[in-house]
Parts: structure tokens; sequence; C-alpha cells
């Protein structure tokens, strides 16, 4: 490969799904991956396949049918580990284990509770385990920039020999600032004798808002491999954002030089899709995917950039997957234009089955709503696939009086196990009205964290996606509801994010 081209790693569906509430089920993680392979990048990190036998089989699924992509799985540098993550990627076209150990004096001290010279054999051992299952073999050194440079000299020196073929320098908590972390790259890649033998990488958190430039500098710096998600998601503040990398390299490769194998034109149905699966929407001025990103609001600015596109613009919209909001299907389409539509869109269905019940409700849609554009496709689909997870708890009927005056108040009917009970509750507005009523029935002692309504398209016909985050014991996921009706879609994710909690999830975190 040439030493201009810079390896894009995608983390979504690890690191990512790290974020609180982001958790995807395995065939919602297919469908990313299905995008990301699209979109051509280079290392699809698929999971951390010994965190639960959920998480194996994702990454499974995933090493099973991408091609084009490397699937990834991540691992302690632990037998057990290691060995789970080879059994997962064991029929990937092109598989790697990800196998990493902390190497700052703080987390070998009081996490790890090793000294140095264990920690450097353990790595040695994890890494030439993983080379006995699979070729290709990364090594992360966990919180390195908080690490001592000889020791990460030492360390990476001797896990190269055995046979690590990139090595991953995170900064981990997102300390980092960019001309010292690309020092830090620099000095690595210089002292390292056998450095030659391996592709260096950064990985980087966004706690202080600086993961794309720290990853910038570091690819200035030697790196040729940078891991990043889509949207920015992530641990904490997240990670640096795939669609801000792959962008400023292709927009300055005059200054940077460098290029990724990134079709960029990708960008922007990736982003919606994770959004629309994880229920966490993109600001509206987030760069490059942000609704505004390419919205000229000033006259000076309008004016200049219909005289000369340049004048204001530094890349197109086009480029990233921006089109402008077409109608794409009526009420009169079919269901094999419907479905050629979603597959256009990265959506598949498993059976006939689940592709009636979604023609259904886009006919009930495009009943009320005459044009039915993508951003209808994807809530319509994502609300379908929640409904048809929701086993434990369904909403039969709503009912919802609001008059000025008067407290509002929800009359619902809401299926249990089976059994239908009627509630009602009166509240601040009718959607606090409608969670009292369904929580004076199901008590799940759950708190609610966030409440978000989000138009999918223009106008006053626009569908509501609704997504309800509820946190109980520890645990934090998001319910997603979508229908022309926002009180009924509120309902709907409330109920979503109910069954949600009342499903058996529980995994192992890699970093705890
Ligand atoms: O942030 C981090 O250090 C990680 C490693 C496991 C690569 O996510
Ligand atoms: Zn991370």
């Amino acid at each position: 490969m040439s030493n201009d081209r810079v390896i894009i790693f995608d983390t979504t569906l690890r690191d990512g799904e790290q974020s609180p509430g982001a958790s995807m089920t395995g065939e919602e993680k297919l469908r990313i991956a299905r995008q990301l392979e699209r979109m051509k990048v280079d290392v699809i990190e698929a999971g951390f396949a010994i965190a639960s036998p959920g998480d194996f089989e994702a990454v499974k699924n995933i090493a099973d049918n991408i091609k084009d992509s490397r699937v990834c799985s991540l691992s302690r540098a632990l037998d057990a580990d290691i060995d789970r993550a080879g059994e997962a990627l064991k029929n990937a076209a092109q598989g790697r284990i990800h196998t990493f150990i902390a190497t700052s004096p703080i987390h070998m001290k009081y996490k790890l509770q090793m000294e140095p010279d264990r920690v450097v054999e353990q790595a040695v051992h994890a890494v030439k385990r993983a080379r006995n299952l699979i070729d290709d073999v990364e090594f992360s050194l966990e919180d390195a920039s908080r690490s001592e440079l000889d020791f990460m000299c030492r360390i990476i020196e001797k896990v190269i020999d055995a046979g690590a073929r990139t090595i991953n320098i995170p900064d981990t908590v997102g300390y980092a600032v960019p001309h010292q972390f690309a020092e830090v790259i620099g000095e690595l890649i210089q002292r390292i004798p056998n450095s030659d033998k391996a592709i260096f990488s950064v990985h980087c958190h966004n706690d202080l808002g600086l993961a794309v430039a720290n990853s910038l500098a570091a690819v200035g710096a030697g790196a040729r491999q940078v891991e990043c998600t889509i949207n920015g998601l992530g641990e904490r503040a997240g990670n640096a954002a795939l669609e801000e990398i792959v962008m400023a390299l292709k927009t300055r490769q005059d200054v940077m030089g460098l290029e990724t194998n990134i079709d960029t034109q990708h960008i922007v149905g990736a982003s919606k899709l994770v959004s629309s699966v994880t229920g966490f929407p993109v600001q509206p001025n987030k760069a490059i995917v942000g609704a505004n990103a390419f919205a000229h609001e000033s006259g000076i600015h309008q004016d200049g950039v219909l005289k000369h596109r340049e004048t204001y613009e530094i890349m197109t919209a086009e480029s990233v997957g921006w089109t402008t909001n077409k109608m794409v299907l009526g009420k009169h389409s079919g269901r094999a234009a419907f479905k050629s539509r979603l597959e256009e869109l990265g959506t598949t269905f498993k059976s006939d089955a689940d592709l009636n019940s979604a023609f259904q409700a886009f006919k009930v849609l495009a009943d009320k709503k005459h044009e039915i554009f993508d951003e209808d496709l994807m809530a319509l689909v994502s609300n379908s696939r929640a409904e048809a997870s929701s086993e434990r708890f369904q909403l039969v009927n709503l009912s919802v009086t609001s008059q000025t005056g008067e407290t509002p108040q929800a009359d619902l009917v809401v299926s249990i196990d089976g059994q239908e009970h009627s509630c009602c509750a009166e509240g601040s507005g009718p959607v606090d009205a409608i969670f009292k009523a369904i929580e004076s029935q199901v008590n799940s002692g759950s708190t609610l964290l966030i409440y978000l309504v989000n138009a999918v398209t223009e106008g006053t016909d626009s569908q509501g996606e609704v997504t309800v985050r509820l946190e109980k014991g520890g645990r934090i996921v998001n319910g997603l509801g979508a229908d022309t009706d926002v009180i009924i879609a509120s309902a709907k994710a409330y109920i979503h994010a109910l069954n949600l909690l009342d499903t058996n999830a529980e995994k192992a975190h890699p970093q705890v």
C-alpha cells in the first residue's frame, strides 16, 4: 500500500456502541456494517466478541457476510478473549484481532494492579496467541497519551517482534493536544528500531473537542491508520468523527498530501442510518452531516454561492451524499419500488413477512402524507423494527385530551404479556400524561433521562421521530417511535424503551 494512503478503521459498532444508550441489535449492526462496506471502509471493528453471546453472534454474522472490508474484533490481552475473537472471525474473508492492555502508570497501578514488566509479558503473549489464530493482529496501548515514552518504545518493539502488524496509540481519555500528540507519534516511529514493520494508528477521544485535530496531527507525523466513528459516536464525548477526518484529508489534500479509499458519497447515508438506529440525533450545525452544514442563511453568502459556488463552499454537498430532498415514493408505489429504494438505502428484509409488514406501514403513511422521502422510509423501518421487537409491552390504543385552561389527560390501553390493561393519568402536558399512565400499569422503576422529538422531513405533515432514553440500575436504553402524530410517536417510543429495559442485555465492558 502506498505511504500516502490512510487506512480508515471504523469503530462505530464497538466504541460507538459504548455510548450510553447506543446499544444496537445484531441485525442493526449488520445493516450498518453493510453501509460501511459500501463506503469502502478499510477495517470495521464489529464488536467485542467476549462481551456477551449477542456480541459474539453480531461479530460472527458481520465476519460471515462482509467481504470487501476487513472485519475486526476487540479483545483484552487475555487468552479467553483472544480465542473468542478468533472463533467469531473464523469465516472472515479478511479478519483482524485487536488486542489491548493499558500502559499508563495510573492504569497499570490502580486498574490492572500489575508491574510494568508483567504488562509487557502479557502483551507479547497475547499478540503471539492472536497470531496463532489469524495473521492480522493489532495491538493497542490503552491510555497511551498518559503513558511514558520509554515504556511505550519498549512494549511496542516487543509486540512488533511478536507479530503485531498495527500499533494503535489511543488517546483514551481525550487528554492530548495536537502538537504534543504529533510529537509523541513522530518520536515513537523514529525511536523504535522495528517501527517500519508495523502501521502506526491513532484512536482519539473527544473529551476536549480535539479528537479530529489530534488524529490529523498524528497523521501528519506518520500515523497511517485512523480509528473513528460515524457522527463521532463513542464512549463519553465520543471518538473522532469519520466524516470529518475523511473530508479534511480529501479537501486539504494540497497540504496533507494523503488520501483514503472512502467513497464519500455514502457518508450522509451512513450518518442517517447510525442516527436512526441509535436514536442519537445529529446536531444541525455538525460538520459534513448536520442539516445546516451546506445551508447558507445570510443574503451575502447566498448571493456569493449563486454567483460562484466556491466563494463560500469548500466542498460540495453532493460529494458527501446530500441530495435535495426529493420525493422518492408515493401512495401508488408498489412493493418492488419500496423494497428497491430501501435496498439502495442499505436496508434489506430478513423475510417476506418483514417486508410485508413494513410495506403495510408505508401504505398507511402514504395515505396521510403524499410525498414520501428517504428520511420517511428510514424512520418507518426503524419504527417497524422497534414494534416488532416490542414483545412484552404493546400500545393498543391511545386517546389524549388537551385544551386551553384544562389539565391534559391521557387514556390508554396497553398490552402486558398479552393481557390488555386500561389506564389513565393527568400530566403537565399530553406526553407527561401518557408516560404517567403507562407507568401506572408497568411500574418500571426507571428514570427518564431524555425525551427528544425530531421532525423527519420538512413541513407540518412530517413524521415526528421520538427518542426516549430511560435508565434503570445503571442500564441505559433508547426507545424509538415514529408517527405523523408526535403524541402517538411518544407513546410508541416509551413502550419501546420499556421493552428494551426488559430484555436481558447484560454484557462486559472491555475497559472495566
Ligand atoms: O479508547 C481506547 O483506549 C480504546 C481501546 C480499547 C482501543 O477504545
Ligand atoms: Zn476508545
